[in-house]
C-alpha cells in the first residue's frame, strides 16, 4: 500500500512538474521580461535578419538534446566537449543574441529567468519579427548543467533520415507525426551549407549520381551553386523568401525541391504527404501558422527542468 502511494506520488509530481510551465510564470518575478527580450531580439534582427532562422534552430537543438534546458548554450570546458562543438552544430549561430537578452534581463531581474526560457522567447520573437506567427511562450524552465557533444549526435536527426527514422526520432521526444511535418516547416527560413546535402546532388548511391527523388532541374541548379567538396557556401532553403516566415516550404517539398532527404521524406507517408499537399498554396498559410505555434509550444516543453531542478544561470555559456 505504502509503495502504491509512493508510486502515485512520484507519478503525480512527475506529471505536475511537466505542467509547471506557465505563460505568466514571471508576472511578478520579472514583469518586463517579454519586452526586454523582444527589444533585444529586434535590435539584432533588424540589422542582421539572417539571425532569425539561426535563433529558431538554436531552440530546436536545445530542446532535442536533454530537453529545453539551455544546454546548447554551454561552452566546452577543459574536460568536456559541449553540444555546440559537435558535428550537427554546423553553423549554429546567434548565441550573442541570447547572451545580450540574458544580460539585459539580469539587469532588471537578477537570478530570476533561465537561459532556457530566454532562448524560447528569443526564438518566438525571431519568428514573429520576420512575419511568422506569434505564440504565448509557457515559462518556468530551469537551466541544466550538463552539455555533451555525443548527445547532440545521438538525439538530433541527421538530414539523411527517412520518414520512419524521423517519426521515431520525433516520437522519442513526445512529438507526433503532425508535429514533424509542421515543425519541418521551420525550413521556410534560413540557409544550409552545401555539405549538408552534397551527397544528394553528387554521389547519392556511390556512383556519382543524384537522389532521384529530387527534381533534376533543381539538382542542376544546386550543383551550380555548390561545387563538389565545397565547405564554405551556403544556400537558401526556401529560395526567394529565405528571410520571410511563410508557407512556401510545402510547395517546395511538393515540387521535389526540398533541400534535405528529410524534407523530401515528408512525401513518403500518407499523413505528412497530405499535410504537404494541403499547405502548398498561400491559402494554407493560416492553418500552418496556427499549427506551427501549437507545435512550437509542444517542442518547448520537451524534458524541461522545473521547480528546484537545475539552476538559473547567470551567463548562458557557463554553469554558475
Ligand atoms: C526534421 C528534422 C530536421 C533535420 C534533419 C534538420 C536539418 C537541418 C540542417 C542539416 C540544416 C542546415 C545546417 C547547415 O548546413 O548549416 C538545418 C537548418 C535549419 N533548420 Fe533544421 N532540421 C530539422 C528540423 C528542424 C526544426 C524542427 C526546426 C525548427 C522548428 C528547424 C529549423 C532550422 C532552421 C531555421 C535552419 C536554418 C538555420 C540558419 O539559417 O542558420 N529544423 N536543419
Ligand atoms: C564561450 O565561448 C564563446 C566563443 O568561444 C566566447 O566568446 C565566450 O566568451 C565564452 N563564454 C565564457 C563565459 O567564457
Ligand atoms: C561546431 O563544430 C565544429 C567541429 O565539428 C567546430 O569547428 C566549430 O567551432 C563548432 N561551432 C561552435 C559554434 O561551437
Ligand atoms: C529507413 O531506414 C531504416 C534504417 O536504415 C531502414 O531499416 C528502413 O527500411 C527505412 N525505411 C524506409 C521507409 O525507407
Ligand atoms: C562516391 O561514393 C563512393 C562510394 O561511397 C566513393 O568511393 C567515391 O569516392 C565517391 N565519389 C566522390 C567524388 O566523392
Amino acid at each position: 500500500m505504502a509503495i502504491m502511494k509512493l508510486v502515485f506520488l512520484v507519478l503525480f509530481f512527475h506529471h505536475a512538474n511537466a505542467q509547471t510551465l506557465s505563460t505568466n510564470f514571471h508576472r511578478y518575478s520579472c514583469p518586463n521580461l517579454e519586452g526586454i527580450v523582444s527589444r533585444t531580439t529586434s535590435k539584432f534582427i533588424s540589422t542582421t535578419p539572417s539571425l532569425a532562422p539561426a535563433l529558431l534552430r538554436l531552440h530546436f537543438h536545445d530542446c532535442f538534446v536533454r530537453g529545453c534546458d539551455g544546454s546548447v548554450l554551454l561552452n566546452s570546458t577543459a574536460g568536456n566537449t559541449a553540444e555546440k562543438a559537435s558535428f550537427p552544430n554546423l553553423s549554429l549561430r546567434g548565441f550573442q543574441v541570447v547572451e545580450a537578452a540574458k544580460a539585459a534581463v539580469e539587469k532588471q531581474c537578477p537570478w530570476m529567468v533561465s537561459c532556457a526560457d530566454i532562448l524560447a522567447l528569443v526564438a518566438r520573437d525571431a519568428v514573429f519579427q520576420i512575419k511568422g506567427p506569434f505564440w504565448p511562450v509557457p515559462l518556468g524552465r530551469r537551466d541544466g548543467i550538463v552539455s555533451r557533444a555525443n548527445e547532440a549526435l545521438a538525439n538530433l536527426p541527421p538530414p539523411n533520415f527517412n520518414i520512419t527514422q524521423l517519426i521515431t526520432s520525433f516520437g522519442a521526444k513526445g512529438l507526433s507525426v503532425k508535429d514533424l511535418v509542421v515543425l519541418s516547416g521551420g525550413h521556410t527560413i534560413g540557409v544550409s551549407f552545401c555539405s549538408s546535402f552534397a551527397t544528394r546532388i553528387y554521389n547519392f548511391t556511390g556512383r556519382n549520381d543524384a537522389d532521384p527523388s529530387m527534381d533534376p532541374a533543381y539538382v542542376a541548379e544546386l550543383r551550380r551553386m555548390c561545387p563538389p567538396s565545397d565547405a564554405t557556401t551556403t544556400v537558401a532553403m526556401d529560395p526567394g523568401s529565405a528571410q520571410d516566415f511563410d508557407v512556401d516550404y510545402y510547395s517546395m517539398v511538393r515540387q521535389r525541391r526540398g533541400l534535405f532527404q528529410t524534407d523530401a521524406a515528408l512525401l513518403d507517408h500518407s499523413a505528412t504527404n497530405s499535410y504537404v499537399q494541403q499547405h502548398s498554396t498561400p491559402l494554407g498559410s493560416k492553418s500552418f501558422f496556427d499549427d506551427f505555434a501549437a507545435s512550437m509550444v509542444k517542442m518547448g516543453r520537451i524534458g524541461v527542468l522545473t521547480g528546484r531542478a537545475g539552476q538559473i544561470r547567470k551567463i548562458c555559456s557557463v554553469v554558475n
